[in-house]
């Protein structure tokens, strides 16, 4: 029998951008096996693609509350396990909160809400269950990102003294401009997205990367964000100066109307010894910058990586890996936890991390409405 892990999937469709990410990362080590979902509210829709990617389309259910109803009323050794959210950012909070409910393991997109109030009601919930929680930061599956944070912690670049973090997309400039696609793209919706875009849908990506690499927690923000049109209820670009434990300060600069830019998020931290650079869009090289010395370049699957960087390289140096990989290496964490194995706690993103990213996103934009004034984060 297999022992894959059953994994249910919500949204993700065939008309969707992250769904192939986790089709294809969920099954990288062999740990999870798709058995069903609901992959999109159209019927039509839904089934033809499963049949067109070939899943098995028994466990394909209308909507969710159905998939919910029906799963129950099979024995838990048949059961969906884990299941995961991909859905438009509206959907996640009723759809975790059930699952959670029902006692299965779930997978979350970020933003993991729409506000911090629903987040802390999910962190309230799975204090009285044995649910594990995660949030798909993906970026912070990367081996050159975990070797990052590694060498933060063993002090190699000293004493953190200056985070400047850059996250640029360009894909909303062409839709900005345009007054009939803005109103119809979702994520520029405040009652799909939530109460922001740029730092929501990005902005927390970055957040959440500071608090990983550096082992810093962001204490206070001041935010000045971008709408470029009146009628645009939702930034598309912002600036955030960010306070961090032991003083730090840092900048979180993130835009989606950086006109051709396509995902160019790239971490910068500076320590007082030596300072490490990475960038998404070249993800196996991590920069190490020294006063006096000559550019150092450490790259994936080298014995100088930490284990937690070697255990997220598949292939022997050399053999590029990707995004997928790195959103693999986080299905891969998230498997040991719900087999009850043994795992770094650097291996997937949890609810604390979700709760966080609600929080940063709501004093950011709470900044920049009260005239960008510096605003904590509560702990
Ligand atoms: N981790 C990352 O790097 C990353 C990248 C992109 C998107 N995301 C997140 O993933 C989520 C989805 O984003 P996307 O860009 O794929 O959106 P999308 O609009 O491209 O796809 C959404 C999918 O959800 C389906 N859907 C909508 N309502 C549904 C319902 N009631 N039941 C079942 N399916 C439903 C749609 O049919 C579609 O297949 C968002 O929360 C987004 O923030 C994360």
């Amino acid at each position: 029998m297999s022992l894959k892990i059953r994994l249910g999937i919500l949204g993700g469709g065939g008309d969707s951008l992250i769904g192939v990410l986790h089709r294809v990362a969920s099954s990288m080590y062999d740990q999870f096996q798709i058995v069903g979902g609901v992959f999109n509210p159209v019927w039509e829709e839904n089934i033809g693609f499963v049949e067109k990617i070939g899943l098995p389309t028994n466990r394909v259910y209308i909507d969710f509350d159905t998939l919910i109803e029906e799963e129950l009323k099979l024995p838990v050794s048949e059961r969906m396990e884990a299941i995961s959210i991909l859905t438009p950012n509206f959907l996640h909070f009723p759809m975790a909160k059930k699952l959670i409910e029902n006692g299965f393991n779930v997978i979350c997109e970020k933003p993991m809400t729409t506000s911090l109030e629903e987040a802390k009601i999910l962190q309230n919930l799975l204090l009285d269950s044995d649910t594990i929680f995660a949030v798909t930061y993906t970026y912070t599956g990367y081996p050159m990102i975990r070797q990052m944070r590694n060498m933060i912690a063993n002090g190699v670049i000293g004493k953190v003294q200056k985070i400047d973090v850059q996250y640029y997309q360009g894909w909303i400039n062409p839709i900005i401009h345009d007054e009939e696609k803005r109103g119809n793209t979702w994520r520029l919706d405040p009652e799909k997205s939530g109460i922001s875009c740029c730092i929501g849908d990005i902005g927390t990506h970055a957040f959440d990367m500071i608090e990983y690499v550096s082992g810093l927690k962001v204490n206070s923000v001041l935010a000045d964000l971008n709408y470029l049109y009146s009628d645009n209820k939702m930034d598309i670009d912002g600036t955030v100066l960010i306070h961090c434990s032991g003083d730090v300060k840092g900048v979180i600069r993130a835009s989606q109307i950086a006109t051709g830019e396509e995902n160019n998020f790239t971490v910068q931290i500076y320590g007082e010894k030596a300072g490490l650079k990475w960038e998404q869009e070249n993800p196996n090289y991590l920069y190490l910058l020294e006063d006096g010395k000559p550019l150092n370049i450490l790259k994936p699957g080298h014995i100088y990586n930490s284990e937690l960087s070697l255990d997220g390289t598949k292939l022997p140096p050399g053999h590029p890996e990707g995004i997928f990989d790195s959103m693999g290496n986080i299905y891969k964490g998230i498997a040991k936890a719900i087999k009850g194995e043994k795992y770094d706690i650097g291996e997937y993103p949890t609810i604390t991390d979700g709760v966080r990213g609600m929080n940063f996103i709501e004093k950011a934009v709470q900044s920049h409405q009260s005239g960008n004034i510096w605003i904590k984060i509560d702990d």
